[in-house]
This record gives C-alpha cells, structure tokens and sequence, in this order.
C-alpha cells in the first residue's frame, strides 16, 4: 500500500490539486483557529490552507513522498507545517492536545481503531470533521479506494464516534474536482461533531 501511494505521488502534479476539500474548508472557517492534528494528509492541500487561516499544524501520512511534497508546498506558501512521517499505529501526541481533527478522504483497512485512536489526542469539546467516500462510492470511478471493507457507512462511523457529543453523519451525492484522482460524481460521507 505504502509502495503504490509513494508512487502515486512521486509525479509532479498535486494528484488530490492544491485547494483544499471544500467541505473542510467550508467546516474550518467555522472555527477559532488553534491546534488542528490532519491524520493521513497525502500531499498537504488541506494543512497548508488551515495553516494560512492562522492555524496551528500538525499534519502525519505514512507515505515519505507525500511528506516531501506537503513540506515543499507548505514553503512555497511561507507557511509552517508540523509534518510526521507516520502510520496511524505509530502516531503519537499528547492526550487532549488538538482543537480540531479532520479527516479527508483518511480511508484505511483499520478505520475504527484508528478513528478511537485519534480521539485521544483530541481536547474535551475540540471538534471533528470528515469527508469520505460511501460504499456506494464503489459504483462510481470518480476515485476511492476497490475495497468495500474501506468505504464508509453512516452505521460505521455512528459506531467510531459513539463516545462524542452533537455528531452529525450524512450522506450525499456531489461532484467532485480534487485532481485527477478525485473527479466526477461521487458518493461520500460528512461528520462534524465533537468530542
Ligand atoms: C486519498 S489520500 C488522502 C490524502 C489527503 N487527506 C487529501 O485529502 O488530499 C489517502 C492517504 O492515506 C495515506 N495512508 C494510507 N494508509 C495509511 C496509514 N495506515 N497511516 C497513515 N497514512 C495512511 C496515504 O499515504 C494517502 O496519502
């Protein structure tokens, strides 16, 4: 899996673009910027846009190519970027550290644990925001991952975020513009809540 990410993003071109996802900007501008922790972050469009909205970053991925070119476009917008080359297994902050934890398009064989684990590092009330592709993604070729296992249902993510307050889990249908990886109808999953 690692091998097949490092050479999707050895290209030159930004595979997910350089814009964040729209539904994270939409959800972070909401919030008073402090520490936000972007759990498999590929190549940095999303901590790059929250660190110009004056944002605390802390961004990891398990692909060493994903974290060069986050590096590389974090200075090209003279912005800082706290960037760990890390599996979710190896990821490790301080308990009830982040303001904010999103997860964009973070799809994994490990989802629940991973998203419990995640949790911790989250402050009392700091608040969460996710946008993943649908199992009925896997009718589509706008993008995700051929596993249906790693595609989101709303039952599934009620179940990771059970311990939180005010969640609220839908699903849509959009179109998507996220380079070439990420384009065309598609059916995905939001979140926002808090812990
Ligand atoms: C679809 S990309 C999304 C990238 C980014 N969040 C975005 O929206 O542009 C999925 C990312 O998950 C990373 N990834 C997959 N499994 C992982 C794991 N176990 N731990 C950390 N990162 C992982 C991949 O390297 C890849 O960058």
């Amino acid at each position: 899996m690692k091998e097949m990410w490092d050479k999707r993003y050895a290209q030159t071109d930004f595979v997910y673009g350089t814009e964040p996802n729209g539904f994270f900007k939409q959800q972070l501008l909401k919030l008073t910027p402090g520490k936000i922790l972007l759990p498999a972050e590929g190549e940095g469009r999303n901590a790059v846009f929250a660190a110009k909205a004056s944002w605390e970053v802390y961004a990891f991925d398990s692909s060493i190519e994903a974290k060069k070119k986050a590096e590389n476009w974090a200075k090209q917008n003279n912005v800082q970027i706290n960037y760990q080359l890390s599996t979710y297994e190896e990821a490790d902050y301080p308990n009830d550290f982040f303001d904010a934890i999103a997860f964009i398009y973070a799809h994994s064989t490990t989802r629940s644990s991973n998203h419990k684990k995640m949790l911790q590092f989250l402050k009392p009330n700091g608040t969460i925001i996710l946008e993943g592709f649908s199992k009925k993604q896997i009718n589509n070729s706008s993008g995700g991952p051929k596993n249906i296992d790693m595609l989101f249902s709303e039952e599934e993510l009620h179940s990771d975020f059970t311990a939180c307050q005010d969640i609220k889990i839908w699903a849509e249908d959009i179109e998507l513009y996220e380079g070439i990886h990420h384009s065309g109808k598609a059916s995905v999953i939001r979140l926002i809540g808090q812990k």
